[in-house]
């Protein structure tokens, strides 16, 4: 598709930039409080607000204060919050089984929130990560990162968010044949309106480093996770995996990290147009904040900019730190 265009002068394309109105008459693309989903690091205690240090402005809270942060991102229109656990040492094992524990950190969340602030859309995390002494996103069986296990194990753990209350659950370990697996499981138990957004193009990338200080996974995780998550040197596959993840019952789509992998978003969209999100990750949000305390750019504006690049890639949504500053400064 492609508009008429006349040649010089009769088409000048600054006519559509002069000034501010024009400019908004013409812009393709918008963002609002309403694309973001917002990502937070839920902690034990009470009255707890520990700063991470590689994500500046972001801190792990304890569940009552996760209950204030979600009350001021709907009142922000944000629609949807996103809980991770950080889990001490004590917790992790190779069982893993913290994981599916009715009363774990993400749980006592989720009915917290639910109950002060039921309007807020929740979505939690499934992968063994927070749980595991490996730090890996499943069992590890002889150096093997095992699948058909591990899956058995995700099940039990969306099963006790599902029944916590969680709005949307986010398969992001990667294993093969999980997003068929959860949906059955969730549909046997009578959670049939419980979404599923799987983290389907999910890369293994270096950007998740602050994350994992986060969630206090880094000291634990042994090797890397190349052979779940996807090579970033692939785009093909991305389109393999998200085909694969909708034919299984996948309510929505993620491509994750966010920038670097803009083509995979707008390959995504165009294929399948379905609800396609993107993760602004750690590292993302950790580059732009560290540049702008160093006065290098302008960092409300190299925000703003980020996620309206997602939305032109073809993104609905993003999973973003920056989401209640955002909200706030479109105000
Ligand atoms: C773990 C998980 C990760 C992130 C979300 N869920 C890290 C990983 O895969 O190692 C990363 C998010 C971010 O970097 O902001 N299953």
């Amino acid at each position: 598709m492609r508009a008429i265009q006349a040649a010089f002068p009769k088409t000048r394309l600054r006519r559509t930039r002069q000034n501010a109105s024009i400019r908004g008459l013409v812009a393709e693309n918008t963002l609002s409080a309403a694309d973001l989903i917002w990502p937070v690091f839920v902690r034990d205690g009470e009255g707890v607000r520990e700063p991470v240090a590689s994500m500046p402005g972001v801190d792990r809270l304890s569940v009552d204060n996760v209950v204030e942060a979600a009350r001021e991102a709907y009142d922000l229109g944000i629609p949807a919050i996103c809980l991770f656990p950080y889990t001490g040492a004590d917790k992790r094992t190779a069982d893993c089984a913290e994981a599916w524990n009715p009363d774990n950190l993400s749980n006592r969340a989720t009915r917290a929130i639910k109950a002060a602030v039921p309007d807020i859309a929740i979505m939690t995390d499934v992968a063994l990560d927070p749980y595991s002494d490996t730090g890996h996103d499943g069992f590890v069986v002889d150096g093997e990162i095992v699948n058909d296990e591990t899956v058995e194990a995700l099940i039990k753990q969306a099963l006790s968010q599902a029944e916590a209350g969680v709005d949307i659950i986010g398969p992001s370990d990667m294993m093969d044949g999980r997003i068929g697996a959860l949906r059955e499981a969730l549909e046997a138990a009578g959670h049939k309106n419980t979404l599923l957004l799987s983290y389907a193009a999910k890369y293994a990338s270096a950007f998740y480093g602050p994350f994992r200080d986060a969630v206090g996974a880094s000291g634990a995780l042994k090797g890397d996770k190349k052979t779940y998550q996807m090579n970033p040197a692939n785009s093909d596959e991305a389109l393999r995996c998200v085909e694969r993840d909708l034919s299984e019952g996948a309510d929505m789509v993620m491509v994750k990290p966010g920038m670097p992998y803009l083509d995979i978003c707008r390959r995504v969209k165009d294929a399948f147009g379905a609800p396609t999100y993107a993760y602004q990750v750690s590292g993302e949000y950790a580059m732009i904040k560290a540049a702008a305390q160093n006065g290098w750019i302008d960092g409300d504006k190299a925000m703003l900019e980020s996620l309206m690049c997602f939305k032109r890639a073809g993104c609905d949504g993003i999973l973003t730190y920056f989401a209640p500053e955002v909200a706030r400064s479109l105000r």
